[in-house]
């Protein structure tokens, strides 16, 4: 859908954190998968909403965070790297072509070694035909899904993406969207999950379970396309609409890489971030001083009904199910060994190898 509005526009503070992240797991993605012990040959940055490149600021948009990312931390002789652009507002096609001229007077990389398409048209028609067009497949791909949060997205290009090579995707979703017009979305939104009805089934949950329940079925959705692991966050800005990451990957280094950028993104824009399944639903916003108690809730429940368990396993459940970093999880159980529900086989310290359990779930 075309934009409702001047191009470009204002850049709200979530916007900014989002270019944080991006940029810092970019910064890492590009040196790994073209410099690294295992480099490819060549890599492709998708996006499937792109914008016009630039912010009513001057703040930089996702295309040119992109490019500067690959420009700062790759040598110039290491691999191909392909950049597909596509928006279905041709102001914002316009604008992308102008601004990275100005952004890159010289061209960084020759054209072979740096193709560029910015393509007028939608996600659904025009992505797919793209990255066949620049010959993408068969070479690892990472494909920003940054649309207003409706996340039109064919399912089949999610399947073809989670299919392909070292490939990943960012996905941007409000679950609002789906909350407040279910009775008026039509089939063409169950496609959005996979043809899975079940998220439909909102309109009979509690106000505060609605969201959830939207992440849970596109965090199913992503998964049965093929994406083993995921990461979902919440980023909560200070006023204003809070905004959905989705992120599917099919190495557990990527979860590993972006919960890196997620946790290092600047704090002054005053965003904070949020693990969804917290129950509680409690706001990071110092990463100085981590704010555990969802994260202990989480391994509170994750003991629960289980018998005794490594920490190392529970390190692993942080990072793969948790916006948590396994490092945050001895201290996240800390507070339920002073209230003695945590016991510790052996009674030893606790360490990574130790083996811990609930003593009594319901009082926790
Ligand atoms: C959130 S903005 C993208 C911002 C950009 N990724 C950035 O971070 O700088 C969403 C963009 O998607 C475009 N758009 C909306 N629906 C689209 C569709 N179905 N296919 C392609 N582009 C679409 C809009 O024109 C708008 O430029």
């Amino acid at each position: 859908m075309p934009v409702d509005g001047d191009v470009p526009w204002d850049c709200a503070p979530h916007t900014g954190a989002k270019h944080d992240i991006y940029q810092r797991y970019l910064e890492r993605w590009f040196p790994i998968l073209l410099a690294g012990a295992n480099a490819y040959p060549s890599v492709t940055y998708a996006e499937g909403f792109s914008g016009p490149g630039v912010y009513k600021g001057g703040e930089p948009g996702s295309p040119v965070i992109a490019m500067r990312a690959l420009v700062a931390k790759v040598p110039k002789a290491k691999g191909v790297a392909r950049f597909a652009f596509i928006d279905d507002d041709q102001r914002c096609v316009d604008m992308l072509l102008k601004t990275l001229k100005k952004e890159f007077p010289e061209r960084p990389r020759t054209d072979a070694a740096m193709p560029v398409k910015v393509v007028h048209g939608t996600c659904a028609t025009h992505l797919e035909a793209t990255l066949d067009e620049m010959r993408a497949w068969g070479q690892p791909i990472f494909a920003n899904l940054d649309s207003w949060g409706n996340a039109p997205v064919p399912y089949r290009l999610l399947r073809r993406l989670a299919g392909n090579v070292s490939s990943e995707v960012i996905v941007t979703l409000y679950p609002q969207h789906f909350v407040r017009f279910v009775s008026k979305h039509g089939e063409a939104s169950d496609a959005v999950f996979g043809g899975d009805p079940t998220w439909r089934t909102v309109v009979d949950l509690a106000p505060e379970a609605k969201r959830r329940h939207i992440l849970t079925c596109y965090r199913q959705a992503l998964r049965a396309a093929g994406f083993p692991y995921l990461l979902d966050f919440e980023l909560i800005p200070r006023t204003g609409q809070p905004l959905y990451l989705i992120f599917g990957t099919g190495h557990p280094l990527g979860v590993q890489k972006m919960k890196d950028s997620l946790w290092e993104v600047d704090r002054a824009q005053g965003v904070g971030f949020r693990d969804p399944r917290d129950e509680q639903a409690e706001t990071l916003f110092d990463v100085n001083q981590p704010v555990l108690g969802p994260l202990t809730r989480l391994l509170t429940q994750r003991l629960r009904g289980s018998g005794p368990v490594r920490v190392e396993d529970l390190r692993e459940f942080a990072l793969l199910e948790t916006v948590y970093r396994p490092e945050h999880v001895i201290k996240a159980l800390k507070p339920l060994m002073d209230q003695g529900v945590l016991s510790i086989q052996g009674r030893g310290a606790l360490w990574r190898s130790s083996v811990v359990s609930l003593v009594e779930a319901s009082s926790v």
